[in-house]
């Protein structure tokens, strides 16, 4: 498959056909955990586990603190489906590809698409371990024209032209923050921007970010959310702010040391793993 080529109804049902056989579950609610939120699917009951290399067309996770397979379960007695680990652009895969997953747990009969991720916080106001629910998003590789909607369309799937305003239900937003109201659980509320990655941002870019009116920056979620929003499922979104992303007090590090600024990854990780009993309590509560 190349980077312009869709997949039909014919590989989303030789997909599907596979999970079937392994849990005749019936999901209301798909969930995608983000770097380091893997830990999200561990509370699920009567979970079956299936890895993405044993189904047809699904690409495999490459990255570490991403497991690659589909989870099925019981969450709060609603049937669920995850993906524990996402797949990335930046691993190589097309915009295709990547939201394949998405496309299946449609088929399976998800309406409701929870995406998680872990972000960098370019809102002053943010700290690292800051749960922010998405308002909005800025889809960076979209507006570049690697859009997962580019091609053919089937209308069986969705509209030529999806809307994507109010992509992040504003019911479920508020549903969101009466849970956290409820649990004593802060959250911040803001714009996610997805890039491509896997470079993390230069202080200009990070500075050019902001002054679009992101609050928080990642490598992913937003071709996710165009696919879901494509085929009619209402989302929710949470990022994990596992980092701050602040420019004027990189460059000043970078000054005084002089040195190059630390491995990001592990810290992404690290803050990821602390988040999910909080992350949980929240999903639980709106699921
Ligand atoms: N930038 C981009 N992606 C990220 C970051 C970041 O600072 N943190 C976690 N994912």
């Amino acid at each position: 498959m190349n980077n312009t080529e869709t997949f039909t109804h014919a590989h989303i049902a030789e997909a599907t056909a596979a999970i079937r056989k392994a849990s005749d579950l019936t999901p209301r609610v798909g969930l995608i955990t983000g770097s380091g939120l893997a830990g999200l699917t561990d509370e699920f009951r009567e979970a079956v586990s299936i890895p993405y290399r044993e189904i047809p067309h699904f690409p495999e996770s490459t990255v570490a603190g991403h497991p690659g397979e589909l989870v099925l379960g019981v969450l709060e007695g609603v049937p669920v489906i995850a993906q524990r680990g996402r797949i990335h652009f930046y691993e190589g895969y097309s915009m295709q590809q990547i939201t394949l997953p998405v496309r299946v747990m449609r088929a399976l009969g998800a309406e409701v698409l929870i995406v998680t991720n872990a972000a960098g916080g370019l809102n002053p106001d943010f700290e690292t371990g800051d749960i922010m629910l998405i308002r909005d998003h800025i889809n960076f590789p979209g507006l570049a024209g690697f859009n997962p909607l580019r091609g053919p369309n089937d209308p069986a799937l969705g509209p030529r032209f999806p809307v994507m305003a109010g992509a992040y239900s504003p019911r479920l937003r508020r549903l969101a923050q009466q849970v956290a109201a409820e649990l004593g659980i802060e959250i911040r509320s803001g714009v996610y921007v997805g890039l491509a990655g896997p470079t993390f941002e230069t202080p200009t870019e990070l500075r050019f970010l902001r002054m679009i009116g992101a609050d928080a920056v990642g490598m992913s979620t937003t071709s996710e959310v165009v696919v879901a929003r494509h085929g009619g499922m209402r989302v929710l979104g949470f990022s994990l702010i596992s980092n701050v992303a602040r420019p004027d007090e990189i460059e000043a590090a970078l000054e005084t040391a002089g040195e190059e600024v630390e491995e990001l990854h592990d810290e992404v990780l690290e803050a990821g793993q602390r988040a999910v009993p909080r992350l949980m309590r929240l999903i639980r509560g709106v699921v």
